[in-house]
């Protein structure tokens, strides 16, 4: 099988900034605690925008970074838990919204914060069997619709964005290192659909939730590295779900990565869920951190459970 790099990536946040103390005034909470538990400052949430503008727009900044044009795009996937409607997809929705061709396939995947890895590991697969080089992977999230304002344990994390990336298949490229995985789990976290009869909110086990993602990280990122054949002073950047800076820390601590090789945006977006990765590979690439041969390693995880790494170079 062939494999992908990213050639280019985008983002969009909503302009609406909430800020730990706003958050103060609706429920029981503080910023020291929000700050030292989680490292959030501040999230956006979405007032006017919808979550196909924040699509639409993280996805046109990608195919600008990317050079790369509506009509040479081989498929299309919007990573997802929280959509406009479910049906049309938002991946349809894009597509109509940038005039993307109309024999290729757009869908959109919910592996909760995992969705963006998943999304790209599907895209690879995709690709190969495409006529057309690239391929649009969006994370997007409008999250405030789905927050419980009566549960201070959650409703203090989430916030909206939308992340994008243009990758490219070339023959002879080898298919980039991945570790993805799923257990099914409704028990810690858990949003209803509409064969519930509940209200679509989210409902997190924070702390079991926590101890599962400080185990999970290094599973992921050992994983990776040997299939890569590759020891984490060969990579140029780690790139880890923005959940909570805490469980940053830990993996940063326990492989010794440096500040320099690694990145947390958690302060001012907290968790953006699928969106989460793709807005940090997108401030990443924006500041020049991450260049063409750029090795990044990716970590994500989240509801479903889900969990994933994967290598990913910069084309
Ligand atoms: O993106 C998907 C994956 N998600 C994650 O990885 C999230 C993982 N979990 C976490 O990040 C953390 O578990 C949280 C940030 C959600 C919670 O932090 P914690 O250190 O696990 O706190 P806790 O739930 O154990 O609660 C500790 C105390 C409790 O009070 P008592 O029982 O000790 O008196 C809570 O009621 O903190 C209280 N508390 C709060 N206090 C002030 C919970 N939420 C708040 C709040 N403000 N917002």
């Amino acid at each position: 099988m062939n494999g992908i790099k990213i050639r280019g990536t985008g983002r969009c946040v909503p302009e609406k900034t909430v800020t730990n103390e706003d958050l103060a005034r609706i429920v029981d909470t503080s910023d020291e605690w929000i700050t030292t538990r989680t490292g959030i400052r501040t999230r956006r949430h979405c007032t006017t925008e919808t979550h196909t503008d924040l699509c639409v727009k993280a996805a046109e900044d990608a195919l600008a970074r990317a050079g790369v044009s509506t009509d040479e795009i081989g498929a299309c996937i919007v990573a997802t838990v929280s959509p406009d409607t479910l049906v049309p997809s938002a991946a349809c929705c894009l597509q109509s919204a940038l005039g993307l061709p109309q024999d290729i396939l757009c869908f959109d995947l919910n592996a909760a914060c995992t969705g963006f890895l998943f999304a790209l590991h599907t895209m690879e697969c995709l690709l190969n069997s495409s006529p057309r080089k690239y391929g649009l992977v969006v994370g997007a999230e409008a999250l405030s619709r789905l927050i419980d304002w009566e549960d201070r344990g959650t409703c203090i994390l989430f916030g909206d964005g939308a992340g994008a990336a243009v990758v490219e298949c070339r023959e002879g490229w080898p298919s980039s290192p991945a570790a993805l995985g799923c257990r099914g789990d409704d028990a810690l976290l858990r949003v209803a659909g509409p064969g519930t009869g509940e209200p679509p909110l989210i409902h997190m086990d924070g702390t079991k939730v926590f101890k599962f993602a400080v185990e999970t990280v290094p599973q992921c990122m050992d994983q990776v590295l040997q299939k890569a054949g590759l020891s984490v002073e060969d990579v140029d950047f780690f790139v880890f779900h923005q959940a909570n800076a805490r469980i940053i820390d830990l993996a940063v601590r326990k492989y010794h990565i440096p500040p320099e090789k690694y990145y947390k945006n958690i302060a001012d977006y907290g968790n953006t869920s699928a969106a989460s990765i793709p807005l940090v590979l997108s401030e990443l690439q924006e500041q020049g951190e991450v260049v063409p041969g750029s090795r990044v390693l990716v970590v994500g995880f989240g509801g479903g459970l889900t969990w994933g790494g994967m290598l990913i170079e910069f084309a």
